[in-house]
């Protein structure tokens, strides 16, 4: 197990200066899937708080997704595609293997001065591609940076699978960060990983070690496969952990905290976190009964409705937690600079 050593906050610091999201207009409820396996709207709601997800129109790609997150973005923070040194998409569900999902999305924009790529660590690759784009800034390699989060998990998802179908949604999130004083924005960062669980959750084909063929589509191995009962192990260990790491690597108390940003993937793994922390649900922000779990775009899109929804203001200290395939996870506490 590896996990990133010290806080490298950097002489600069950086902060969120525009947000956007992108949710597709389908909506598939629980009712829809239990006419397609054998589950039921009451064991979707009691066992993960789903209660619907949107799901990508079929010609929608990951790209298209962060594109029109991105707009919302840049259009926030007030500045052209021109002005962005660097784009960074999270994501585990690329438009293709190459050219990144980030190239796609620069094409689109127009954003011809910025550098382009991928960030792929699962759920957590937004979070981490977060902490990459600070590190940037810190160092002084670049001002502007866009990070989106990308999913269309509905095209990897089995929907003969009852144990993973009722999981996924798709959606983008996406931000603009900008450099500002040191204590301001960004106040710490946690990065952690366990390769070891690997194929704990894992789409086995498809790369070079099981390349695309007539059997590997037999076996629906081009489908994620989960294992959900370890998986919510780790995370109902991993999300307190992570939380704790970033208050005190930003010199905070939990009880400094004013609202917790978790990962949505299941309502049961953040009421035990936050049981497990001491802390009032209420402290949570919770938006999975109506997206499930959207992978590196839940984290950004709850931000976003966060933000809209009054629930984070200027001057809180918000912490934002993800964890996933990988296995991954990462943290990072700020204090929100943007006015809602
Ligand atoms: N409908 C009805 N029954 C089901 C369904 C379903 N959709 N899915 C599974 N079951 C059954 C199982 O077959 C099992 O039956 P059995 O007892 O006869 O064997 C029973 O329900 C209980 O199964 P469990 O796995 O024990 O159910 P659990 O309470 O653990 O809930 C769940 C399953 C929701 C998947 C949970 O384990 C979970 O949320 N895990 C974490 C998943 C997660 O967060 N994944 C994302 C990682 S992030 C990323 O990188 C994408």
């Amino acid at each position: 197990m590896t996990e990133s050593a010290g806080t490298g906050m950097g002489l600069r610091g950086s902060t969120i200066t525009g947000i956007g999201r992108y949710l597709p207009r389908r909506i598939m409820t629980n009712h829809e899937i239990e006419k397609m396996v054998d589950t039921s709207d009451e064991w979707i709601v009691t066992r993960t708080g789903i209660r619907e997800r949107r799901i990508a129109a079929p010609e929608e790609a990951s790209s298209d997704l962060a594109y029109a997150a991105s707009q919302e973005a840049l259009a926030g923070a007030g500045i052209t595609p021109a002005q962005l040194d660097l784009i960074i998409v999270g994501t585990a569900t690329p438009d293709m293997l190459f050219p990144a999902t980030a190239c796609i999305l620069q094409d689109r924009l127009g954003a011809k001065q910025a550098g382009a790529f991928d960030l792929s660590a699962a759920c957590s690759s937004w979070v981490y591609a977060v902490a990459v784009a600070h590190g940037y800034i810190a160092a002084g390699l670049a001002k502007t940076v866009l990070v989106a989060g990308a999913e269309t998990l509905s095209k990897f998802t089995n929907w003969k699978d009852r144990d993973t179908c009722v999981l996924f949604g798709d959606s983008a999130g996406a931000v603009v960060m900008q450099a500002c004083e040191p204590g301001s924005g960004f106040l710490s960062f946690y990065l952690g990983a366990d390769g070891a669980g690997g194929s704990l959750i894992a789409i086995p084909a498809g790369g070079s070690r099981i390349p695309a063929s007539f059997e590997s589509i037999e076996r629906n191995q081009h489908f994620m496969q989960m294992n959900g009962r370890e998986v919510y192990k780790f995370a109902v260990r991993c999300i307190p952990k992570a939380i704790e790491e970033a208050v005190q690597r930003a010199h905070l108390t939990i009880d400094d905290v004013d609202v917790f940003i978790p990962h949505q993937a299941n309502i049961r793994i953040i009421d035990a976190a936050a049981g497990r922390l001491g802390q009032p649900r209420e402290k949570f922000f919770i938006n999975v009964e109506r997206y499930g779990n959207t992978s590196s775009a839940s984290v950004p899109v709850a931000l976003y409705e966060a933000v809209e929804g009054g629930r984070v203001k200027p001057g809180d200290v918000v912490v934002l937690v993800a964890f996933g395939g990988g296995l991954t996870w990462g943290s990072c506490a700020l204090r929100w600079t943007k006015p809602s």
